[in-house]
């Protein structure tokens, strides 16, 4: 894994901005994997501003979210579809068909993971994933647990979770869905590189287990370090040694 430190938030939110929109002058058709939470908004904030006025040609790039809360309808304002339309995809020239978000009120939810993963493959796989990271070390919904699943499944949401997930439903981390649909630790590291970002002191003991720490399924992130390229982007209160 590659570190990389940063000042603050914003500084980590240009550079990241920065490599993203020369990867995507250099492979107009790159596909991104891409992550919501309060983390990336700066970096989508970057993004919209520096692809104003058609800047930026996102016209080929494809996309593919990394999860969705189950029984919610994507137009639903605290779905995270309604997240990235409003912080990424309504600024920029992205084709509505080559954004790939799972659809967490499908009936069957079996078929909608699999039809995700077929998805992936058949764009040719991820080549950037950009990462968010929870504070008990969750990547997507891959929760902490004695065993993990490989591919797009149905998640079940931790209370701190839940909790940390509460201001998109009113504050009440009862009524964030108690379930979800994510991609799955082989999905996520099946991608060509990896960026994951973390920034504020609540992500820095995850952060030091994900780097030094064993490889573990009590906390997901960790499986990272078997992957080839990651570089993990802090701030100095997510990186306190
Ligand atoms: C959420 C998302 C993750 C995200 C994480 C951290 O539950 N499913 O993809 O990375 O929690 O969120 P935040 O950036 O708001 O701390």
């Amino acid at each position: 894994m590659t570190i990389d430190r940063f000042d603050d938030e914003s500084a980590l939110s240009a550079a990241l901005a920065t490599y993203v929109l020369e990867q995507i002058v250099v492979r107009p058709s790159l596909v991104l994997g891409l992550p919501t939470g309060r983390t990336p908004l700066g970096l989508y904030r970057e993004l919209r501003e520096r692809s104003r006025g058609d800047r930026i040609d996102w016209s080929r790039v494809r996309t593919f979210n990394l999860d969705e809360f189950a029984g919610l309808p994507s137009a639903h304002p605290a779905s995270y579809r309604a997240y990235m339309q409003a912080e990424l995809f309504d600024h920029v020239s992205i084709d509505p068909a080559n954004i790939g978000f799972l659809d967490g009120n499908a009936v069957d939810r079996t078929e909608e993971c699999r039809r995700y993963e077929d998805a992936i493959t058949a764009a040719g796989g991820i080549d950037l994933q950009i990462l968010g990271i929870g504070a008990n070390g969750h990547i997507g919904f891959n929760e902490p647990a004695s065993g993990l699943r490989a591919h797009t499944h149905v998640a079940e949401l931790e209370r701190e979770t839940r909790e940390a997930n509460a201001d998109r439903f009113g504050g009440q981390w009862r009524n964030v869905p108690e379930c979800a649909l994510s991609m799955g630790m082989a999905t996520i590291l099946n991608a060509t590189e990896i960026v994951l970002i973390a920034t504020g002191a609540e992500k820095a003991e995850a952060v030091r287990g994900m780097v030094e720490g064993l490889i573990t399924t009590r906390l997901p992130a960790s499986l990272l370090q078997v992957h080839p390229r990651v570089t993990v982007m802090v701030d100095r209160d997510a990186w306190s040694s």
